[in-house]
């Protein structure tokens, strides 16, 4: 079976799936792009991944081709077509396919934006190896732009931030701006030192993360104590634990960085507790 994928009101076998080569998604990349995950045919967090997607396309000035009860209904027709039972739909939206390749913005009215979205299957997601063993992390430096809390899909930087973690045996990299770390690469960035969670604070330097808000939130009902403030590589090498948060990954704990292993080298028990929090209650209220 073919999987299919939604490209501008059409639901389409993925190899008819087509975009114009001047859409300014690929000249420009100026586009900006969602992730949600599926659990047992559900997807969890709708409602924040649409909230911020409207807020990354009003910050751009994109107008949205449909409504979020549309874009509902086209992220659970995906995931019934495809027969995706765990795993993520990722969606984007860009500014459209412009007559010409043009700095200037195209006016909404005569340029539509293109709309896509396609399904991933990860059977078993929350069950992850990763989330058992943890993840060995690097640090470099964060070369992006300076509005990462828009969910653009310039993503090359970050790209090549994982690919060096690759090439030295690691699993993924910490960007780092002006001696603190920002966040991973595709991720929320989290250390616990004496029982006290610390993570960066909301700021344009970060992806305002809806599993961060999930599971603070469930951090905050189970009594623990959460500071917001940034924090360095040697701060981090020297915590009781450490790990990161995405709506592919949920919690997955966090091992070793830049070569020192953290603790005893082992996942430790607030991160863990934190993603069977997170995955119960993501089961539970998943639409
Ligand atoms: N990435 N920070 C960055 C830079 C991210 O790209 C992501 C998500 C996050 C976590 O956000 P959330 O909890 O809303 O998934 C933080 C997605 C999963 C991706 O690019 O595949």
């Amino acid at each position: 079976m073919s999987r299919m994928v939604y490209v501008d009101g059409a639901y389409l076998p993925e190899g008819k799936a087509k975009v114009s080569v001047f859409d300014r998604g690929f000249l420009f990349a100026d586009g900006v792009y969602e992730v949600t995950s599926v659990l047992d045919r559900r997807l969890v967090d709708f409602e924040g991944h649409a909230a911020r997607l409207a807020r990354s396309l009003g910050e751009l000035e994109i107008e949205s081709p449909v409504s979020d009860d549309e874009l509902l209904e086209i992220h659970r027709q995906l995931i019934a077509r495809n027969q995706v039972i765990d795993g993520l739909v990722y969606l984007q939206i860009t500014r459209g396919a412009a007559p010409d390749r043009d700095f200037a913005f195209p006016d909404p009215r005569e340029v539509p934006s293109t709309i896509v979205l396609f399904t991933q299957s990860k059977p078993g997601l929350a069950e992850a190896r990763q989330a058992k063993v943890g993840i060995k992390v690097i640090s470099v430096p964060d070369m992006r732009w300076k509005r990462r809390d828009i969910k653009t899909v310039q993503l090359l930087y970050p790209s090549m931030g994982k690919m060096l973690a690759k090439k030295q045996g690691c699993d993924d990299a910490w960007m780092t701006e002006d001696g603190f770390v920002t966040e991973g690469t595709s991720n929320n960035a989290y250390i616990v030192k004496d029982g006290r969670i610390i993570t960066r604070d909301l700021s344009n330097a970060i992806l305002h993360g809806i599993t961060r808000a999930a599971v603070l939130r469930f951090a905050r009902e189970a009594q623990m104590e959460i500071v917001e403030r940034p924090f360095t590589i040697e701060e981090a090498q020297a915590a009781d634990e450490a790990f990161i948060t995405s709506a592919s990954t949920f919690v997955t704990p966090v091992v070793e960085i830049d070569g020192i292993a953290l603790g005893n080298g082992n996942p430790g028990p607030v991160g863990v507790r934190l993603r069977e929090i997170y995955v119960d209650e993501s089961r539970k209220s998943a639409i």
